[in-house]
């Protein structure tokens, strides 16, 4: 049953993405400030409410409500493949880029590969995050724990 799910979330994310292998593929990177912003309300992204969404997820007395309420933030942002009440909202991410690697909980959409938090996108490229605009990174979905969630 758990497996059945996991399977079908991953080959969700291959099709969404369109690409054929995780590991060694690479997405675009972008950044929004938005998800920057402590006082940020989960009521603003497509990870909202519903059943699958953050402000659902949060137990107590880890109740999510604004983005510093999530336990991995500012590395936080929109993923390829989300909408309201998806199954990958919560989804963690490892990004790597020129040999550094970071963790993204999804909780919004992106219009292609990922947009993250400007702070989270200075993280991966040595500061250089503006100067740059995008990068184009490696992205594997890995364990929720990576992303500070209860597992
Ligand atoms: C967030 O809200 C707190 C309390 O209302 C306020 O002191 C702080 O300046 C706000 N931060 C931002 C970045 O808006
Ligand atoms: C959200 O999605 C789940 C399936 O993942 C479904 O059971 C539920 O009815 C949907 N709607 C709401 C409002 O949570
Ligand atoms: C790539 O990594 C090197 C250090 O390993 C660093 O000096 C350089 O600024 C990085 N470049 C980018 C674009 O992140």
């Amino acid at each position: 049953m758990k497996f059945a799910a996991l399977t079908s979330l991953l080959c969700a994310v291959t099709a969404s993405l369109a690409l054929p292998s995780a590991r060694t593929t690479t997405a675009k990177v972008t950044y929004d400030q938005t998800y920057d912003n402590p006082n940020g309300s989960l009521n603003s992204v497509a990870c909202s409410n519903g059943v699958n969404g953050l402000i659902t997820k949060g137990m107590f007395p880890c109740r999510y409500t604004d983005f510093s309420s999530l336990p991995n933030f500012p590395f936080i942002g929109g993923v390829q493949g989300v909408s309201w009440n998806s199954t990958l909202c919560g989804s963690c991410w490892e990004l790597t880029y020129n040999g550094t690697t970071i963790d993204v909980l999804a909780v919004d959409y992106a219009a292609a590969g990922f947009n993250i938090a400007l702070e989270a996108l200075d993280q991966l490229t040595y500061d250089q995050a503006v100067a740059l605009g995008h990068v184009d990174a490696e992205f594997e979905q890995v364990s929720g724990t990576k992303c500070g969630l209860p597992a």
